[in-house]
């Protein structure tokens, strides 16, 4: 069936589209209705079925015959250690950490922070709360500890697992003095904690409210997996919005695993037993997505690597694993790319192995330049297909459906809506706009199973964040065109969302962190254009009226308040002491109009500025 008629399906028929997906998986219970549409704006899906995605993700294919294929490769070029899990040794693992989740009192419903590094006790963890029907929220390890704190705090957690550090490169970054930390601001010091004491920093002196992993499990039986309806979250993972308090964005066990179990044939065409890598981190969407749940749910091996694309040890770490594992499809970021270009413009240490299992390369995660794309597909020769996603959709809502039908290439574009997703263009009043016309992307309610059906604890802010601007769309947040042939483009965020290195950070949670600042007036930050990380924050500062300091210092102590409030992935390129920023006369910061002038583009004064000298103040700095 071509595209076309599949997408044409998705949107007439999701009924009948989504049920025939969903028989490709096992189900305790069937459900009563595929689409839930009795109280719109808001929608379900599968309701009255009751499924478990760690079932579906391990034990099913053990009893299917798959017990002795790979389903975890653990790659780690930073500790020097590569380790297989068979699915009946990951299932056995999760299992018996399920057992021990229970029996420090997680039951189904109750929330379990994650804050790892990229070791496979991370995936264990993950689906062993699925399997007992405990609601996971992992925390990326590169947040700091107040974002840490305001995630513990807003999931209502019971129980947190951790380890003893994450490495970065050569550095050993140690985790628990951020974790305690965090656990005192959140106030819930005797929060119970479950830990791994990793050889790089083992654990001398243990918290009375903390056990060793190693330990935990000794003694622990498996458990079975339970039941839990459809609609019931199998995750939180929080996100960036327009101010500093993230969103936890909620996931529904079933139509995640239906959705996601459908992406592997349909858009990254890869069938069970084939090696998919995501060279991401389990923090982010696609960690969650794409190194444990889809590929899992499909039968492959799924590849965990603890490294980055350059220095562990060079800009052929990506190849090297490639070669050994006989990776079949690459999901990775442009950054990543760009930073291997960087190293090795020619491709001379890609010439020395042997990547040709590499079917396909897929992009998403920020903007891919065109540039960045060409330099990919001359050095892989093999398609590189550039996807638009978001934490809220879960999986990609515009691509290229290689396993459909493949569309041509247009470098800079995503390709088309998939199916399930009724992308539309829209002016500001809400018409639609013409095709090749700029406009903000929404979605035609529903969207698709798998996709955000609420914030954690806050429909409201779900209704006013995301479907009150436009009635019966879901505001995606970005700009951009479809055009004649129904591709979309996508350039640029409507909000203070930034995307630095494929990381999406809330310019408000860096204002807080500078703010606090005791000779701060006031501040805003922007995200200005990088070569290497699509973009990056920059700051701005006016000091209280009077006060004498010497900028360098000054500018040392903001960074480091971003740098240990946000985390050290938000560090700002600079920051800049200005006189004053420019507002509007109603008091609203001309961000736009500041990040226009950084990147050097042409700008209009804003008609409502309230003083314009102040651009030119702003140029200056810039300049100086
Ligand atoms: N735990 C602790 N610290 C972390 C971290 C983690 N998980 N991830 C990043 N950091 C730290 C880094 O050590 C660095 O600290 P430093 O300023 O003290 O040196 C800082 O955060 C910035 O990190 P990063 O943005 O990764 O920049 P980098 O210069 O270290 O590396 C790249 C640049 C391009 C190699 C890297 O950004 C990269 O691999 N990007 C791909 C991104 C990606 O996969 N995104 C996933 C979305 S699909
Ligand atoms: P995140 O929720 O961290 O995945 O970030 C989602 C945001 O990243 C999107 O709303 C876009 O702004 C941006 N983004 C992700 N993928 C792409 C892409 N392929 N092209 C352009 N922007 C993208």
């Amino acid at each position: 069936m071509s595209y076309q008629t599949q997408y044409k399906n998705s949107i007439e028929h999701p009924d009948q589209f989504w049920a025939e997906a969903a028989a490709q998986l096992d189900w305790t219970r069937p459900w009563d209705l595929v689409l839930d549409d009795s109280d719109p704006p808001f929608y379900e899906w599968f309701s009255g079925g009751e499924i478990n995605t760690c079932f579906n993700a391990l034990d099913r294919h053990c009893e299917a015959g798959r017990g002795s294929q790979a389903a975890l490769i653990y790659d780690s070029p930073v500790t020097g250690q590569i380790r297989t899990y068979s699915y009946d040794e990951l299932t056995d693992q999760v299992a018996r950490f399920a057992g021990v989740l229970r029996e420090y009192g997680v039951g189904q419903g109750d929330r379990v922070i994650v804050y790892m590094p990229m070791i496979p006790e991370a995936v264990i963890s993950m689906l062993a709360c699925a399997r007992i029907g405990a609601i996971h929220s992992v925390v990326f390890g590169g947040f700091a500890a107040k974002e840490l704190a305001t995630r513990v705090v807003d999931a209502g957690a019971s129980l947190i697992i951790s380890a003893s550090c994450g490495i970065e490169g050569a550095r050993v970054i140690p985790y628990l003095p951020l974790l305690e930390e965090a656990l005192s601001l959140a106030k819930v010091p005797d929060l119970q904690r479950i830990l791994v004491s990793r050889p790089q920093l083992p654990i001398e002196e243990l918290h009375p409210c903390a056990v060793l992993w190693e330990q935990a499990m000794e003694s622990a039986e498996p458990v079975d997996c339970v039941p839990v309806a459809a609609t019931d979250p199998i995750y939180i993972l929080y996100t960036s919005g327009t101010t500093g308090e993230p969103k936890g964005v909620v996931r529904p066990n079933g139509g995640h695993a239906v959705a996601l179990k459908w992406t592997m044939d349909h858009i990254y065409n890869v069938k069970p037993g084939e090696v998919y890598w995501a060279a991401s981190d389990i923090g982010w969407v696609v960690g969650h997505s794409y190194i444990v749940y889809a590929p899992l749910l499909h039968g492959c091996t799924t590849l965990l690597y603890e490294g980055k694309p350059v220095g562990t040890p060079d800009a052929s770490a990506f190849w090297r694993v490639i070669e050994q594992h006989k990776v079949k499809c690459l999901f990775t970021a442009p950054t990543a790319f760009r930073a291997i270009r960087r190293e090795d413009p020619e491709g001379k240490l890609l010439h020395q192995h042997d990547i040709s299992s590499l079917d396909t390369l897929f992009l998403a995660g920020e903007r891919c330049d065109p540039d960045t794309l060409h330099w990919a597909e001359k050095q892989l020769e093999v398609p590189v297909i550039d996807h638009w996603w978001q934490t809220e959709s879960g999986w990609a809502m515009a691509g290229n459906p290689m396993g459909i039908e493949p569309l041509p290439v247009k470098a800079g574009s995503p390709t088309v809506p998939v199916p399930g997703y009724n992308i539309c263009v829209l002016d500001d009043e809400g018409n639609d706009v013409t095709p090749g016309e700029s406009g903000n992307i929404v979605v035609k309610l529903p969207l698709p199973p798998g996709t955000l059906p609420t914030l954690w604890g806050n429909r409201q802010r779900y209704y006013d964040t995301y479907l009150s601007r436009f009635e019966g769309y879901y505001l995606t947040g970005d700009a951009g065109v479809l055009d004649e042939a129904g591709y979309l483009w996508v350039m640029s965020r409507i909000d203070d969302v930034i995307n630095v290195a494929g990381h999406r950070l809330s310019t408000g949670s860096l204002e807080e962190a500078l703010a606090t600042h005791p000779m701060v007036a006031e501040c805003a930050v922007i995200g200005v254009e990088d070569k290497l990380k699509g973009e990056m924050p920059l700051g701005f500062v006016v000091l209280n009226a009077g006060v004498d300091v010497n900028q360098a210092d000054l500018k040392k102590e903001l960074m480091l308040a971003v740098r240990s409030q946000v985390g050290p992935i938000a560090t700002p390129r600079d920051i800049l002491v200005v006189g004053r920023l420019p507002k509007t006369r109603s008091g609203k910061i001309l961000r736009g109009t500041m990040r226009k002038i950084a990147d050097g583009q042409t700008y209009t004064t804003p008609a409502t500025i309230e003083d314009p000298a102040v651009l030119q103040e702003i140029a200056s700095a810039l300049d100086a």
